[in-house]
This record gives structure tokens, C-alpha cells and sequence, in this order.
């Protein structure tokens, strides 16, 4: 089973990215959100693919609603998506395979300011609310999937430092500035003997502010790899043309078998790849 992810969007998205995933093979293609600034009319041609997909939408999604702005916006892009927005939700894709999706619209670190957000729009209290709800969520999945863990920001607990996979570069503390939520349910998964072989997680940029390197995009956790899908911007230019960033995986068995950066041309020609598998080699984690 082939999933196409892909990385924080902002405005990024032409005919070519939409001609290569209607023509693609893989089983679904999963956005990790930061399509565009709070913009219903980008939402729109994702949401009207007629391949499947789900969304998890990030925090530029929910721009100015985050912001005490009047929320129209994001409510017409949680209308267009309906129920390909993943939050808080199970998507499963037969062959043993569920998506579970995280919170969605993180800004990384603590839930703090934007508590009310969560609570006012969705329902949700807190890191322990949004926990419970992500666990909810595997509970309406069948007990023997593995599950494939989606969110905008990926979990604390995987390093500090402005380098690290969800570290916070853009001024000190250069903390660990992953989402405890997701941790938390990751580490209920754990103990509860789930398995799960991947989370598919951006919004940290992979460039680090004020040009100082690059970021660490995988990191091992027990039997997870983690990756960041978030290369921005996902369209870089070559010679009269523009080549797009994917995040391919193939995963068999209950195992993950590859997991790439991929690059493609605008006639939808694979360019370049690059396996995210620590040493490159398959089934790391068995
Ligand atoms: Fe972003
Ligand atoms: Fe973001």
C-alpha cells in the first residue's frame, strides 16, 4: 500500500501537483496541513480532488480565527472538507492500515493561548482532552490495524535543540516544541501494545530561521518512525520548470517498507528520491 504525504502547503499547489495525484497509484494522499492563510478558495482545490485524501489543517488554516478574527473562513474550510478533515478522527484504509488523525491547527509548544480555540470550536480541553479524543478516535478502529498517526506538529519528546525534528527554531528557548497531546496518546498506544510504524507530522519548517542549517526530518521512537513532511517551500526551481515535494511511503504487512523524499517534475516525472529510512535500508523497525 502506496501513501502519498505532503508537506505544508502555503499556496504551493498548481495543476501539475493535481494532474499527478488524480493519475497517481498510491491508496490515499494525506496533507499535514498549512494549505494557505485561512483561505476557503485554496481549501477548495484540495477539497474537490477526486482522489482520496484526508486534511489535517494547521495553524495558518485558522490564520485570523486563532486571532479572535471572525472564523468565517476556517468554517467554510471545515464545510468543503467535511469528513476528509482528520482531526481527531480514524480513516482506515483496509489491508490492516488506519489513519489516526492529531489536533489540528497546533503552533507548537503549549495549548496555553489557544485553549479557547479548542474548547469554543471543538469541544476539546486541553492536552488531556485532545489526548482522549485522539485515543477515541483509535477506539473506533479495528483492534488489529496498525495505525499511522497524522498531525500538523509531531509529538514532544523527540529532542531538543533548533535542529531537532520538532524543535523550535525561531528564537530561544530552542526547547522541544512538539505537542504533548500527541505524545500522550502515543505513549497510551504504546502500553497498550498498538502498533505503530509511522507519524506523518510538519509544520516546523525544514529550513531553520536566520539561515543557520537545516533541520533533522526522522527521528526513531521505539518501534516509530517519525517524519517531517514540512520541506518549504514544496515547489523549488530548475532549469525552465519547477519540480514539487512528496512524502512517499509504502507500507506491507503492518510493516513500513520505504518512506522517501520524492521530487516531481511538472509532466508528473519522478526527478529525484531519497529514502527518510535511517541507514536507507527496508523494515527498520522490526
Ligand atoms: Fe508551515
Ligand atoms: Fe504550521
Amino acid at each position: 500500500m502506496e501513501l502519498l504525504f505532503v508537506g505544508d502547503v502555503h499556496g504551493r499547489w498548481d495543476e501539475a501537483d493535481t494532474a499527478f495525484v488524480e493519475a497517481g497509484s498510491q491508496r490515499i494522499v494525506v496533507f499535514v496541513g498549512d494549505l494557505a492563510d485561512e483561505d476557503a478558495s485554496f481549501v477548495r482545490r484540495i477539497a474537490t480532488l477526486t482522489c482520496e485524501k484526508v486534511v489535517i489543517l494547521g495553524n495558518h488554516d485558522a490564520w485570523r480565527a486563532m486571532r479572535g478574527g471572525s472564523g468565517r473562513g476556517l468554517r467554510a474550510s471545515l464545510d468543503l472538507l467535511g469528513d476528509d478533515h482528520l482531526a481527531w478522527r480514524a480513516r482506515s484504509l483496509g489491508g490492516g492500515v488506519t489513519l489516526i488523525g492529531a489536533r489540528p491547527f497546533s503552533w507548537g509548544g503549549e495549548i496555553g493561548n489557544h485553549a479557547w480555540f479548542y474548547r469554543e470550536h471543538f469541544g476539546v480541553n486541553g492536552i488531556a482532552g485532545s489526548a482522549d479524543r485522539i485515543m477515541k478516535a483509535v477506539a473506533g478502529a479495528p483492534a488489529t490495524d496498525v495505525l499511522i498517526g497524522v498531525a500538523h506538529n509531531g509529538p514532544s519528546g523527540l529532542g531538543e535543540g533548533p535542529d531537532a525534528i520538532y524543535g523550535r527554531d525561531f528564537r530561544p528557548p530552542y526547547e522541544d516544541f512538539g505537542d504533548d497531546d500527541l505524545r500522550l496518546a502515543l505513549d497510551r498506544l504504546r502500553t497498550a501494545g498498538r502498533s505503530v510504524p509511522l507519524v506523518v507530522a510538519g509544520h516546523m519548517h525544514d529550513r531553520l530561521k536566520g539561515g543557520s542549517g537545516v533541520r533533522r526530518r526522522t527521528a526513531i521512537d521505539g518501534k516509530t518512525l517519525h517524519v517531517n513532511a514540512a520541506v518549504v517551500p514544496r515547489h523549488r526551481a530548475t532549469n525552465g520548470g519547477r519540480e514539487s515535494h512528496y512524502v512517499r511511503v509504502v507500507i506491507e504487512g503492518g510493516a513500513l517498507l520505504e518512506a522517501e523524499d520524492l521530487w516531481v517534475d511538472a509532466s508528473g516525472e519522478v526527478t529525484d528520491r531519497c529514502s527518510l529510512i535511517p541507514g536507507g535500508g527496508a523494515d527498520p523497525l522490526r
